[in-house]
């Protein structure tokens, strides 16, 4: 038997042995799990159909999901079921990527017979509500009880910094800046823009074309460049990387296109960051500023906490302080809110299904 402490203070004992609790952050680029049951991981958020009988042949089933369906594109349609962070509903086929997508990262925590399936799920501060209702008919679907609530409120909680503190989330689609107040924040304390990492590959792709004529470069290539390079303000060292120009190999410097490409995303978070500011009193708001909590894949970009503190300069002493684990950032905070709170009180927080 377990003991909690509702967000009412009141107690209740009821027995979770046999729950499978699960925080679950549906990203765009990447879906993050972790369980009571001490497993987590990351899968790449897409899934894989055969382009014909073929492919189901070669692979000898008929969809793929993750890392292995990138590796083979060649021969399939992948499905990214999440598009600018939120589900996509152009067609059945993109509800049915997502239902998959979703079912394999629950599959992968392995229930057991007679486990309640409890799970939380992240999605982006931006969401709208028939949205949400679409991912919760999945959910439904798949597990007993089921709850969405925003990303940024997911990491905000699993840092601790549930009062007058800003969560910047850095992801592939979007970036969503979060003021947190000591309630659950709704849609005016949320602001997202569709400036993540991909739209920094598709611009250091360009740069890199440009600056060099016949150099062979690709959005993934970009992606990789910036994932392992990528940085804001004065470089470190000079970014060296081997390429092909018209097919002969080449060292090519492309500092200042990494440079120029990740900085584009600063003003729109320094801007979001003053608006949400302006949300707090303002006897709270230096402390919100000394309470910046950078979050999200982005975040690893070097350099980019101390410029969005250098940006801020003129309002006093700012505090950015990177995530502890930027990846599992969402799904901590999902299963830590999941294990304190019981399931039949899920609904006070946010968008819940299942008894
Ligand atoms: N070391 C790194 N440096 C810079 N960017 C990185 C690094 N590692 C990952 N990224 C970028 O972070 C992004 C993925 O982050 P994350 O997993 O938080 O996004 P997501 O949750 O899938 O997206 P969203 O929250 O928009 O739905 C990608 O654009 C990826 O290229
Ligand atoms: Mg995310």
């Amino acid at each position: 038997m377990q003991a909690f402490v509702t967000s009412e203070g009141v107690m209740t004992t009821k027995k979770t042995e046999r729950a499978l609790l699960l925080g679950i952050d549906l990203g765009t680029a990447r879906t993050a799990v972790m369980s009571n049951r001490q497993f987590k991981t990351l899968v790449h958020s897409v899934v894989g159909y055969p382009r014909d009988i073929i492919g189901v042949k070669i692979l000898n089933r008929t969809q793929v999901i993750g890392a292995e369906a990138i590796e083979k594109r060649s021969y399939l349609d992948l499905y990214y079921p999440l598009q600018d962070g939120v589900l996509k509903e152009a067609s059945d086929k993109d509800l049915e990527a997502a239902h998959e997508l979703l079912k394999h990262v629950i599959d992968l925590c392995e229930p057991k017979a007679g486990d309640k399936i409890c799970g939380i799920i992240g999605v982006p501060a931006r969401a709208s509500v028939s949205n949400k209702g679409q991912l919760l008919k999945i959910a439904e679907d798949l597990m007993d009880i089921a709850m969405v609530v925003s990303e940024p409120f997911m990491v905000a909680y699993g840092q601790n910094k549930l009062n007058n503190a800003i969560v910047i989330d850095v992801g592939a689609g979007t970036i969503d800046v979060c003021a947190m107040r000591g309630t659950v924040p709704g849609p005016e304390s949320q602001l997202s823009v569709l400036k993540g990492g991909n739209y920094i590959d598709g611009l250091l792709e360009t740069a890199i074309r440009d600056s060099y004529s016949g150099v062979q470069i690709d959005r993934h290539l970009a992606q990789t460049i910036k994932e392992r390079y990528g940085f804001v303000g004065e470089p470190e060292q000079n970014v060296v990387v081997p390429l092909r120009i018209n097919g002969k190999p080449a060292d090519v410097d492309v500092t200042e296109a990494v440079r120029v490409t990740c900085e584009t995303i600063l003003g729109d978070i320094v801007e979001n960051v003053k608006r949400m500011l302006l949300l707090f009193d303002p006897e709270c708001q230096s402390e919100a500023l000394a309470n910046l909590v950078l979050a999200g894949g982005g975040s690893r970009i070097r350099g980019l906490g101390s410029m969005i503190e250098a940006y801020l300069s003129d309002y006093g002493h700012v505090k950015v302080t990177l995530a502890n684990d930027a990846d599992f950032a969402g799904a901590e905070g999902a299963l830590k809110l999941a294990t304190e709170l019981p399931p039949e009180y899920w609904d006070q927080i946010g968008e819940k299904v299942g008894a």
